[in-house]
């Protein structure tokens, strides 16, 4: 069995003859990635990735993680966009939705730092990490970017200080690149243990590297199935696979043609609170390679049935330019029978002797139905449960359908220019070293 994507549902909206008509064009766009001659052909490392990791990297990875696990009751993932979503998105998705609450724990809380500048939430994290043995994982690729390395400066102060200086170098691992930027010279000056993230890797397309590996490895789960289920992903989006059989190329396909039909959001669903981070790394994953140079769909995501409550009204009656992508859970891990009731105050009964996920199930198709007859495409991905292959091969056809899809549209779905221009703006007005003109202008606009 394998996830699977099920489009039928656009067709009330597209036409199936315009969605098969895009066999030639994603043909091209996967036959460009393949043979690396599509724009930014320097960053298709993450294609073929999955088959190629190698048992003693898993090892070493295995290792280091067992290091922080014997030694920590908190490690701290230290990263921004796709230096952490990938990791908090597999570790959300795996973990127990009460984690931090659980008092018989067998691996360290992660926690997330570096992802925001919000003062109040480094000094509630510092002053939590007091009472805690912790460690560090400090990704950044470029190891210069500002959140990261703002929160990296302030905690491994606090391990030096609370730890010494030779206790600390051991519970901080660097992930950054081979050479370049401020975390690789701090890495090296301090003997940190390192990973690198290899140039060919960007950001977002990073959750099947030691950016994601690790932290997921930590907070212990199993890094061989997810890149299990990732490899058999990647046979099944690869060149081989008919443009029919091909999800990758299906779901880009489809995505496209919504897109030219007046569709410019595509609204992730779940119907499973844990999955809430899936979401969000799939937004930065398309709203990072495909919005540039005046287009690309714009990619939400919405909590079901809870946004039901909220977002539905928008989705079942608002502008009609949305289209849903449902991520649709077939087996639950665990089962809750609703009970029945003698006096039935509630006048529940209709539901007794039926699971939590039979109703949960109800709502999904009810909620599909009232979308598809209120004007908005539906389109569905099934894992067959919840568990690390199953994630692995939902990370990886997003990122091949995320390359097609960018193509087809006409981007480079590998840089993010957009990203510079508030770094700009934010080191003019903090007057960092090198911008003065830059200061002085800025200044001169407030
Ligand atoms: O996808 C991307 O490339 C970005 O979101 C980066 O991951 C993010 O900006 C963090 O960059 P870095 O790892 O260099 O600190």
């Amino acid at each position: 069995e394998n996830i699977k994507l099920s489009i039928d549902k656009a067709f009330g909206f597209v036409s199936e003859q315009a969605v098969a008509g895009y066999k030639a064009q994603v043909d091209d766009a996967n036959a460009a990635l393949h043979n690396g001659t599509g724009k930014g052909s320097d960053f298709l490392g993450w294609l073929n990735l999955p088959s190629s990791i190698d048992e003693a990297h898993l090892q070493d990875l295995e290792a280091t993680a067992k290091i922080l696990r014997n030694n920590c009751e908190v490690v701290v993932v230290i990263g921004i966009g796709g230096s952490y979503l990938g990791a908090k998105a597999v570790i959300d998705a795996l973990s127990n939705s009460f984690d931090w609450l659980l008092t018989e724990r067998k691996s360290p809380v992660v926690v997330y730092a570096g992802q925001n500048i919000g003062e109040d939430y480094l000094y509630e994290l510092q002053e939590l990490l007091k009472t805690k043995k912790f460690g560090i994982i400090s990704i950044s690729k470029s190891g210069t970017t500002t959140e990261p390395a703002l929160a990296f400066r302030l905690l491994k102060t606090q391990l030096e200080e609370e730890q010494g200086k030779a206790a600390a170098q051991k519970l901080i691992i660097a992930i950054t690149d081979k050479s370049r930027g401020a975390l690789r010279t701090a890495a090296t000056q301090e003997g940190y243990k390192t990973f690198v993230i290899e140039d060919n890797v960007g950001g977002r397309f990073s959750v099947l590297t030691p950016v994601g590996l690790l932290p997921i490895a930590v907070a212990g789960f199993d890094i061989r199935k997810l890149i299990s289920g990732a490899v058999t992903m990647e046979a099944k989006c690869g060149l081989e696979t008919p443009f029919e059989q091909n999800p990758a190329a299906q779901y880009a396909a489809v995505r496209n043609e919504l897109y030219k039909n007046g569709k410019t959001t595509e609204i992730l669903v779940n119907f499973h609170p844990k999955l809430h981070y899936i979401g969000e790394w799939w937004k930065q994953l398309y709203g990072e390679s495909e919005g540039k140079e005046n287009k690309g769909i714009f990619p939400a995501a919405v909590d079901f049935t809870t946004d039901l409550h909220s977002m539905g009204q928008w989705i079942q009656e608002g502008e009609r330019t949305i289209f849903e992508t449902v991520i649709s859970v077939k087996e639950s891990n665990y089962t809750k029978v609703f009970p029945h009731s003698e006096e039935n105050l509630d006048g529940l009964n209709f539901l007794a002797g039926k699971r939590v996920d039979e109703v949960n199930k109800m709502a999904e198709l009810g909620t599909m139905i009232a979308h598809v007859d209120g004007g908005v495409p539906n389109l569905k991905i099934e894992l067959p449960v919840l568990n690390e292959y199953y994630l692995g091969e939902l990370l990886y056809f997003f990122e091949k359908a995320c390359g097609i899809s960018g193509y087809i549209l006409g981007v480079n779905p590998f840089d993010q220019p957009g990203v510079e221009a508030y770094k700009k703006n934010m080191f003019a007005l903090l007057e960092k070293p090198g911008f003065e003109a830059e200061t002085k202008a800025i200044k001169a606009r407030i």
